[in-house]
């Protein structure tokens, strides 16, 4: 084989832009183990023909929205063979008979190769040609195929979009026509070697009508009139490219002219939109020269093409921008928005157009590069503003909550691609605080340069981050961040650290295991998962939250200890400002010594944002899954009363509610709603008075939260401004021709509302007319089922949906009523209780419906978390035995739950119940005082 290599240097040495393709084609394995991204399957083509250069001519005919084109790809061979496989869409019309292969010759002459047949594959977007002899390896050959194919209307492939615009008094009608390639698209437009690995360069010539323009990759070399009324533009040669980077589109669209416009800058940027649509993008320019200035030294190297075009597509459909090298289109809206989407599409042509994943495995990580990476140049340039720090809290807390349960990802497939990748940014941010952005940055630029134009795999960042941090001393020899990275990637799973301080040593044990937040913890193999964990220390007395680096990694080991921590009267925090993905423990002293802490001005003002906010966050949901009293996690919650954040507060309203949900059977539960708004009043009452015009999204956003959230818990100026606004309703002489009630406002008044209120949203459901939004009848009947207390009112709505056998309910409302009556512990007591007592007609009722049966089963009897809720279970289980048809299973689901959630209950309410009132006796002490 090393013959083939010396003679394809050979070739390419007069190339001037550095052409390594054939290096690509080494067999490595990633770490990263989604090989079989399910999202992107695809026939992989064998590896004894690679391209070396293709030369593409398409010719658009706009009237018959079809094009007609020729490619003739130059190959080498590398393993004798006497077929050639190439990717082509079934859209794709091949002309079999006018196909050549033809050798070329020492002397640069060509000779043809006889061939015996073409097949295209059934149901494989495959071409393969049958030549009559095999091709020797080392051999240099060049097919040449003519092909014709279809303008189509969605986003795949070649496609036509349209858009009309004012001129003068008339309406102009105008149409565009561009590609979209990625993932494996071009295939649609030309047969080829569809495969990111096959990175080679193009010559291209476009055809279009007279009086458009195309833009493509690179720029227009020549043009040239022909027939038709048409002309062709060939374009300059491009460097080594991907399919999937190639693009064009030809439309009218017009340049944007700026003011600031400077000549012989490096590389040349051009917008591109529609005449009427150029004010609207006066900023687009300098955001994008913001951001490539900021990526051009980020990677210290600069943009590796000369020119870059950037386009307001109108009426784009498409979800993503195409991000063609050197040429990246978006909808209209997009360029409008903030600095991250556009950062994403200009992060691609560095990473994803300059070196490329070697395979669509190896995209997550890249995708997960550009995540990172775009939301820390935004969070750089604009200084937060678009995010308002909620990066990367967002994908942080999902990612706690996904991979915590005991089937991760047990729904769809789709998320699973998701959070990998969310997953991969955290473990990104991660190195990029412990190794020190210095090192991280300059391993990046090292593992770019090395491989531009070229592909890579993901074991290639890892290998170029730990040569840095081996450089710059930041990790110990014999430590590598594939290993730390493999740690994390490859399971779908996250730890959690228990911190255990021995106060008289000054030391701690520190100890992982897998953090599991759902019970009950019996995910099989938990013992052997371990991780790389670093444990970046922060001590009380020496409070500093600038240095980012590991005290100690736990180097895949059970157990470490730490040495030399301050006495018993200061804190330590473990893993501060969420620098690893993995919540931390403590013993109740430090958890102690750190809520009290927080209760002092000093302490909030020393603790920053995202530190205050997973320690209360780490608190709640380790009491939540059992590995920490509710009593020290209630404890963290104090400060709450004079936190003023939002990103410390929204993770709160999230515990509230599964809580809240945890305890709703309980007498606890009215406790906790007084405690709740205890927390929140102060808050709300604040901002109410804060209101300002055109304030911070997260303003607005924090303050109609809690309130939601002190409504549900019975706040009384919140209920009865509901019910004010619900009187206009009712006293309307024509209820039914529409809602004046916003949808704040009704769950509270279903809720605290009086009967009369309540039938009354039940009339307007059953009088709904055909003609209005039906989605404000389901929300009214979810309200109707959802909200209330009372079972006088569920009773209603069960006697008449199931009883009654009204038709004006559907049984898709009935199944629905079901869902929200599961919601909380009023609707679905009532719903047991109903069904306990009316058993026989609802039996009939059902008889034919398994389906509603079985959701009524479930509703009825899953959601009960206490011993008497079990007996009550069992009771009816016993009682009505061998009549549950097809819900027998059901049911025995249900009693096991129960008991489940019944161990969670007994160990954890008499603590939260003693807590709160505790908490209420001081609290109210200390009010009397006031008053006195
Ligand atoms: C494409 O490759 C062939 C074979 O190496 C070579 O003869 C030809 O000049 C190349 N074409 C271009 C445009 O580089
Ligand atoms: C392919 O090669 C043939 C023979 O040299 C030539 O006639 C044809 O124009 C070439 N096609 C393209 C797209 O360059
Ligand atoms: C905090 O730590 C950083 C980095 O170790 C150091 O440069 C800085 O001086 C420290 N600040 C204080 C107040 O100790
Ligand atoms: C909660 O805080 C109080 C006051 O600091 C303390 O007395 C109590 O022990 C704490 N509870 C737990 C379980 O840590
Ligand atoms: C529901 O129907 C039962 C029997 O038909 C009746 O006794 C009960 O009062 C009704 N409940 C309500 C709230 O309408
Ligand atoms: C719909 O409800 C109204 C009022 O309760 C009732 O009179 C009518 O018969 C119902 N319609 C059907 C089809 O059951």
């Amino acid at each position: 084989m090393g013959c083939i290599y010396i003679l394809l240097i050979g070739l390419l040495l007069h190339v001037t832009i550095p052409v390594h393709a054939w290096k690509q084609y080494r067999v490595r394995r990633s770490i990263d183990l989604s090989a079989s991204n399910p999202l992107i399957p695809d026939t992989k083509l064998p590896s004894d023909l690679v391209p070396i250069n293709y030369t593409l001519r398409i010719e658009l005919n706009v009237e018959q929205l079809s094009f007609l084109g020729d490619v003739n790809i130059s190959m080498t061979c590398t393993k004798r063979t006497n077929q050639i496989n190439l990717h082509a869409h079934n859209d794709l019309q091949v002309d079999e008979v006018n196909l050549d292969v033809v050798q070329y010759t020492d002397n640069g002459e060509t000779t043809a190769i006889k061939i015996r047949r073409v097949d295209r594959v059934p149901k494989k977007p495959l071409l393969v040609i049958y030549l009559h002899d095999d091709l020797a390896a080392g051999g240099v050959y060049e097919a040449r195929i003519q092909f014709k194919g279809m303008i189509w209307e969605n986003t795949e492939g070649l496609f036509q979009g349209k858009y009309n615009q004012l001129n003068g008094d008339n309406i102009q009608d105008h149409s565009y026509f561009a590609t979209y390639f990625r993932p494996h698209n071009a295939r649609r437009v030309f047969p080829c070697f569809d495969e990111p690995a096959y990175k080679v360069p193009f010559t291209v010539t476009i055809v279009r009508p007279k009086g458009f323009h195309t833009l493509f990759n690179t720029e227009v070399e020549s043009t040239e009139i022909v027939a038709g009324n048409k002309e062709a533009d060939r374009f300059k040669i491009t460097p080594p490219i991907s399919t999937f980077t190639l693009g064009f589109v030809v439309s009218d669209l017009v340049v944007i002219k700026y003011d600031d416009e400077q000549t012989n800058i490096h590389p040349v940027i051009r917008i591109w939109a529609r005449k009427e649509f150029h004010e609207s993008l006066k900023d687009a320019s300098t955001k994008i020269k913001s951001i490539m200035d900021y990526l051009t030294n980020f990677w210290n190297a600069s943009y590796p093409l000369s020119k870059l075009d950037v386009v307001a597509l109108p009426n784009f459909a498409s979800v993503k921008p195409a991000d063609n090298w050197g040429l990246i289109v978006f909808k209209e809206n997009e360029l409008q928005q903030g600095y991250y989407g556009i950062t994403q599409e200009l992060v691609y042509q560095w990473l994803g157009s300059w070196i490329t994943p070697f395979w669509w495995s190896d995209a997550h990580v890249n995708k997960a590069f550009a995540g990172f990476l775009s939301a820390s140049t935004a969070i750089e340039i604009d200084k937060g503003l678009e995010f308002e720090g909620k990066w990367p809290m967002t994908i942080l807390y999902s990612i706690y909550y996904e991979f915590s349960k005991r089937y991760p990802h047990s729904r769809i497939t789709a998320m699973k691609q998701e959070t990998t990748c969310s997953k991969t940014e955290l473990v990104l941010r991660m190195l990029n605080y412990t190794l020190g952005e210095e090192t991280f940055r300059k391993g990046l630029q090292k593992f770019i340069r090395h491989r531009e134009y070229k592909t890579f795999v993901s074991n290639d960042i890892w290998e170029a981050l730990t040569k840095q941090a081996h450089l710059d001393n930041k990790l110990c020899e014999s430590a590598t961040v594939n290993e730390i990275a493999e740690s994390w990637v490859t399971k779908d799973r996250i730890p959690m650290v228990s911190v255990l301080r021995a106060y008289d040593k000054r030391s701690a044990s520190v100890t992982q295991r897998l953090y599991l937040r759902e019970r009950p913890h019996d995910v099989p193999e938990q013992d052997k998962m371990l991780w790389w964990i670093p444990l970046v220390v922060v001590r009380q007395d020496n409070l500093n939250f600038t240095n980012s680096s590991a005290t100690k990694w736990m180097k895949n080991i059970r157990e470490v200890t730490l040495e030399n921590l301050p006495d018993s009267n200061n804190f330590i925090i473990v893993n501060p400002e969420e620098i690893g993905p993995f919540p931390v423990n403590y013993d109740a002293h430090n958890w102690n010594l750190l809520a009290n802490y927080l209760l002092t001005a000093e302490g909030r003002a020393k603790i920053p944002v995202y530190t205050r906010a997973k320690l209360l966050h780490d608190a709640w949901n380790l009491a939540y899954a059992g590995d920490l009293s509710f009593a020290t996690a209630f404890n963290m919650t104090l400060f709450m009363q004079y936190e003023r954040n939002h990103l410390v507060w929204n993770p709160v309203f999230t515990l509230i509610d599964h809580i809240g949900r945890h305890i709703d059977m309980s007498a606890v539960h009215k406790k906790f709603e007084i405690y709740v708004r205890t927390l929140l009043t102060p808050l709300y009452e604040e901002l109410v008075q804060d209101q300002l015009e055109g304030e911070a999204k997260w303003k607005t956003n924090l303050r109609s939260l809690a309130k939601t959230f002190l409504c549900r818990a019975g706040y009384k100026p919140c209920i009865e401004e509901a019910q004010a606004v619900f009187k206009n309703w009712m006293d309307s002489p024509e209820p039914d021709l529409g809602n004046p009630v916003a949808n704040q406002y009704i769950c509270p008044v279903f809720k605290w509302g009086t009967q009369e209120e309540w039938e009354f949203g039940l009339q307007r459901v059953i009088n709904f007319p055909e003609s209005r939004m039906q989605s404000e009848r389901t929300y009214l009947l979810k309200t109707l089922a959802g909200c209330p207390i009372q079972a006088s009112k569920i009773n209603r709505l069960l006697n008449i949906t199931v009883l009654d056998n009204n038709g004006n309910f559907t049984d898709n409302d009935i199944s629905l009523i079901f869902k929200m009556l599961s919601g909380g512990s009023n609707g679905y007591m009532a719903l047991f209780k109903f069904l306990q007592q009316n058993w026989d007609s609802i039996k009939l009722r059902f008889k034919d419906q398994e389906g509603l049966w079985d959701n009524l089963i479930n509703s009825a009897t899953g959601l009960f978390t206490t011993q008497e809720g079990y007996d009550m279970v069992s009771q009816l289980y016993v009682q009505r035995q061998g009549e549950f048809g097809t819900a027998e299973y059901i049911i025995e689901k249900s009693l096991k739950n129960i008991k489940e959630e019944t161990k969670w209950s007994d160990e954890n309410l008499p603590v939260i119940e003693g807590w709160l009132d505790n908490f209420l006796k001081q609290h109210k002490l200390s009010y009397e005082k006031f008053i006195g």
